[in-house]
């Protein structure tokens, strides 16, 4: 029998709602998602089941806030947005249970949730609990299944409201999305942003092969399968959590890496001998698989204004025994020619994964579709316009760079490739690749690869 998660009020399972209320609490007033789930998570002991259940409830309950302020709205007397917040996301943890949770029953959902209200001092309106719960259960049982987690609430004619509202996306992003790809398109996105991505890890061919880790891992009972597309690439199906444990971690066997990232550096295509730049290296997933095809010939810098971050760089290189072969500079990459003069034209090729959005890898930060503004990327252009700018004069003459993100806006790509293109006509755009969230089971990204002339260029 599949064990339930938290039945008992009283027990464990109200333990676990009451810590994921207070990621959602803590999240709301401006805390990252993963860093709230962190504290509550090192707080004194749980099961792994229940720690799985807080999790799973705190992400689940953040990335749907839209639908289940949609629920509330439907069934309360006050708009979700003017409730109280502790009652407003007690509410979004039952409602979360009762419309997406396959290992809660209703039942349990509903009881723990006015427990919960009794527990945090909302114990007048544990009977408003139970009433909008009930009477979410109750609509939906009047429905024929199997039920969409909509269904039930009554939804808006215009495309963008309605795909925003059932998928739960900011109302910009709603609409962008309607924009930019056709409204299957935009669903496929949507669905993809909200389910937990895949582990995927890329094996270093300088301590083991695929093959021989994927036996690895078999043999401690670990499901590991090859990805056709990726030649380097294992994914690890269901798996979250400390990977630490995992065979072939601290002998540096492999990192963890999506299967779209990997795709990045065989455009930048490094041959053993050539001088590259990664300017903007941090963590370093792209800068060990540098120096995994620089085969420890040649020179590699890796650099990154965060030295902090710089500093997992470093860790993760000497894990991957890669640490001799990579210089580290903490440094703004948009001052590099005046802080390195000697690197004016010095590099074969140069990576720019620049700072970004990040809307390819919204399944990966349940908080992200709420902090990202089309404010923020309006600020974010000029910046990576900068920082390619900045790095064109380090290039060698007839060297290539590649200029890559991790989001899906064309302005933050194709248009900063257009942009540069503009004001260097000699300049070629060679290649150029995208991934939409989803597509292929990766997270999106985009990559293009230019080309600096090869005689006196621009
Ligand atoms: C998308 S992440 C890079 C991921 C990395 N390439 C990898 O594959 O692991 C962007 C990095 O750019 C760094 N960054 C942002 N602005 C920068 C700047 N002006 N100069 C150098 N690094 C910068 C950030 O600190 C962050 O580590």
């Amino acid at each position: 029998m599949t064990p339930v998660a938290g039945q008992a009020p009283d027990g464990p399972g109200l333990e676990s709602r009451h810590r994921a209320w207070r990621v959602l609490l803590a999240v709301a007033a401006g805390a990252y998602a993963d860093a709230a789930l962190e504290r509550e998570l090192a707080q004194g002991s749980l099961s792994p089941l229940d720690r799985g259940l807080v999790t799973e409830l705190a992400y689940g309950a953040i990335r749907q806030r839209r639908l289940l302020d949609g629920w509330i709205n439907a069934h309360a007397r006050m708009v979700a947005e003017r409730q109280p917040p502790p009652l407003r996301w007690l509410l979004h943890v039952g409602l979360y249970q009762i419309l997406f949770s396959e290992r809660v029953p209703v039942s349990a959902a509903v009881s723990t949730s006015v427990a919960l209200a009794r527990r945090i001092g909302l114990a007048r309106l544990a009977p408003t609990v139970n009433a909008i719960l009930r009477a979410v259960l109750r609509r939906r049982e009047a429905l024929p299944g199997p039920l969409a987690p909509w269904d039930g609430l009554s939804l808006p004619a215009d495309p963008a409201e309605r795909l925003g509202l059932c998928h739960s996306l900011p109302p910009w992003l709603a609409t962008a999305l309607l924009a930019w790809l056709p409204a299957a398109g935009a669903e496929a996105f949507a669905r993809a942003a909200a389910t937990p991505p895949p582990l995927d890890l890329r094996i270093n061919p300088a301590r083991t092969d695929r093959a021989t880790q994927q036996a690895a891992f078999a043999a401690a009972g670990v499901a590991a399968e090859p990805l056709p597309d990726h030649p380097l690439a294992l994914t690890l199906p269901g798996r979250s959590g400390d990977l630490r444990a995992l065979p072939g971690y601290l002998e540096g066997h492999w990192c963890v890496q999506d299967r779209h990232a990997q795709a990045v550096v065989p455009l930048l295509a490094p041959r053993p001998g050539e001088r590259i730049l990664d300017a903007c290296a941090a963590p370093g997933g792209k800068t060990t698989q540098i120096a995994e095809c620089l085969r420890g010939q040649g020179e590699l810098w890796a650099v990154d204004r965060s030295e902090a971050r710089l500093r997992r760089v470093r860790a993760n290189a000497e894990r991957l025994g890669q640490l001799e072969g990579i210089g580290c500079l903490a440094a703004d990459a948009g001052d590099l020619e005046l802080l390195r003069p000697d690197w004016i034209g010095y590099f074969d090729a140069i990576l720019l994964d620049a700072p970004c959005s990040g809307l390819g890898t919204l399944a990966r930060h349940a908080d992200a579709r709420w902090r990202v503004t089309p404010a923020m990327i309006e600020e974010l252009l000029p910046v990576q316009s900068r920082l390619l700018e900045a790095i064109a004069p380090l290039l060698r003459r007839g060297g290539r760079v590649v200029y890559a993100t991790c989001t899906v806006h064309p302005q933050e790509n194709r248009g900063r490739i257009d942009a540069f293109l503009k004001g260097h006509p000699t300049w070629q755009l060679e290649q150029e690749l995208q991934w939409w969230p989803g597509e292929g089971g990766g997270d999106g990204f985009y990559a293009a690869r230019l080309a600096a002339p090869a005689l006196n260029g621009a």
